[in-house]
């Protein structure tokens, strides 16, 4: 059985006093289950006052992006080993956004996913397609090209380590999720190709997370479907209580 597995992206929102008010929020409304893992990636500046409010409960800690160098002259850039020095054990990697304002690469994402894996850290491997590529009918194939491209070299044992995150660009932060049927529709092809790609047993022990647009009324149904293991929560993470009723909704 696979838990399920909810994370709260809080992209550019939040200075230290905002995080501080938001873990204890979270920390007052979730119930804690054996079913569900709860994580929470703050901005970097955050990240070290998030893990020690996190002590002693069990939602683990993750950053929203990484270098791929291990360190020295990039300014503005942080390497896995300050992300694990707070405490880090996750971080997103491939978001969209980073994809589409930041212009990152397949191949750059795919050599973050090598770093973080290489250094003990857990990639939430975000994927997705645009509006216009869905209307056209090639929803699966730009999926699974951005799989196989960000995986590429990851060996059976690392995958163990990697979240995938089904995000549709079209449903973040637009208050339109895709279908209950139309993601589990992705989720199935995406476990397929792990399938393929790796063997029965990597398929049916990967987990993936479906995000844009969960909120509390639409996160059952989601994740009652027979592939999405969890979500990658935006808007609705940065409220103790609704993100609280996502992580609760998990059981
Ligand atoms: P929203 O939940 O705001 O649509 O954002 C989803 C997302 O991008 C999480 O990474």
């Amino acid at each position: 059985m696979r838990k399920k597995v909810i994370a709260g992206n809080w992209k550019m929102n939040n200075d230290l006093s905002g995080a501080v008010e938001l873990i204890s929020g979270i920390k007052g409304n979730y119930e804690p289950s054996e079913n569900v893992k709860a994580i929470i990636c703050p901005p970097f500046i955050s990240l070290e006052t998030a893990a020690e409010l996190l002590k002693g409960t069990d939602i683990s800690l993750g950053a929203q992006n990484m270098s791929e160098e291990d360190g020295g002259a990039f300014t503005g850039e942080i390497s896995h080993s300050m992300l694990k020095s707070v405490g880090c054990e996750y971080v997103i990697l491939g978001h969209s956004e980073r994809r589409t304002i930041y212009n990152e690469s397949d191949e750059l994402i795919n050599k973050k996913i090598h770093k973080a894996l290489e250094t003990g850290l857990k990639p939430i491997f975000c994927i997705g397609e645009s509006l216009e590529q869905r209307e056209s009918g090639v929803t699966n194939d730009v999926v699974s090209e951005q799989v196989k491209k960000g995986l590429d070299g990851v060996s059976e044992e690392a995958l163990e380590n990697v979240i995938i995150a089904y995000e549709p660009i079209w449903a973040i932060g637009t208050g339109k999720t895709a279908s209950p049927q139309q993601a589990q529709d992705v989720h199935e092809t995406i476990r397929n190709l792990i399938g393929e790609l790796y063997s029965d047993s990597a398929a049916s022990k990967i987990i993936i997370q479906y995000g844009g647009s969960v909120k509390p009324d639409n996160a059952l149904e989601l994740l009652s479907q027979k592939d999405i293991d969890g979500a990658l929560v935006g808007g609705a993470c940065l409220k103790a209580e609704s993100f609280a009723a996502i992580i609760n909704a998990g059981k």
